[in-house]
């Protein structure tokens, strides 16, 4: 969506605050032991209280409240009896609707003590997206922001995830435009000023190809690589962006 009022920035921005807490409050149960149905719970829980409605369960009939995604799951990932162990990289998705208004953040948390490799993809893969924040403004180029995730990818030595990109968000969950972690030739689409999306890069110590597992769901690194992203909703101004989660 484009912002068209003042009702539009309050109402995004209610629903940011709330996938940015639940988030938070999930993040708070990421430890060795616990299983993702169990963090889920907490998710939904969380949304309920607040009046807010699964972004996944409502567009997509999806089997959870979150996606969470561990290790070499990239995305979709359905919460489920599987335990969190030390070691482990997970990626926690949140989106939710709210009076008609959407937002979508995530994150990957890495449980308990981690090799120091996944601690630098983590590093890496955070400051692609606060590059690509910092390159998103009213009347640019939308290639800037994957022109930056990519660069940081290529300096950390990893790979981006082309298949899986931002997108428009606001009054649905996925709107247009594409928001591609990767510099697409010929595309001459420019940010507008009020424009709603997510930024959301994916970055891989593998070859960035990823397959659907059996659950109909869950997207993995082809090759069986680790994977992390960090999502946030923002709003482009002619300035900084409006971070709403
Ligand atoms: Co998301
Ligand atoms: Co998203």
């Amino acid at each position: 969506m484009t912002i068209g009022s003042d009702d539009d920035l309050t109402g995004l921005k209610e629903i940011g605050r709330i996938v940015r807490e639940c988030l938070m409050e999930m993040a708070r149960q990421v430890r060795a032991g616990v299983a993702t149905a169990e963090l889920d719970e907490i998710g939904g829980r969380f949304l309920a209280a607040r009046g807010a409605r699964s972004a996944p369960r409502l567009a997509y009939n999806f089997p959870g409240h979150t996606c969470i995604s561990v290790n070499d799951e990239a995305a979709h990932g359905i919460p489920g009896t599987r335990v969190l162990r030390n070691g482990d990289l997970v990626n926690v998705d949140v989106s939710a609707e709210l009076n008609g208004y959407w937002a979508d953040t995530g994150s990957s948390f890495p449980v308990g003590p981690v090799a120091a490799k996944v601690e630098r993809l983590c590093g890496f893969t955070k400051t692609a997206l606060r590059k690509a924040i910092y390159s998103a403004r009213a009347s640019r180029p939308i290639n800037a922001i994957g022109r930056a995730v990519e660069r940081e990818a290529t300096r950390g030595g990893y790979n981006v995830i082309p298949d899986l990109a931002g997108h428009g968000v606001g009054r649905g969950i996925h709107e247009p435009p594409t928001v591609a972690n990767v510099y697409v030739a010929g595309n001459r689409k420019r940010l507008n000023e009020g424009l709603v999306i997510t930024i959301e890069p994916f970055l891989t110590e593998g070859a960035g190809t990823i397959v659907q597992a059996d659950d109909g769901w869950t997207l993995k690194t082809a090759d069986g690589a680790l994977s992390a992203q960090y999502e946030h909703t923002l709003v482009i101004t002619k300035g900084h962006p409006i971070v709403v989660t």
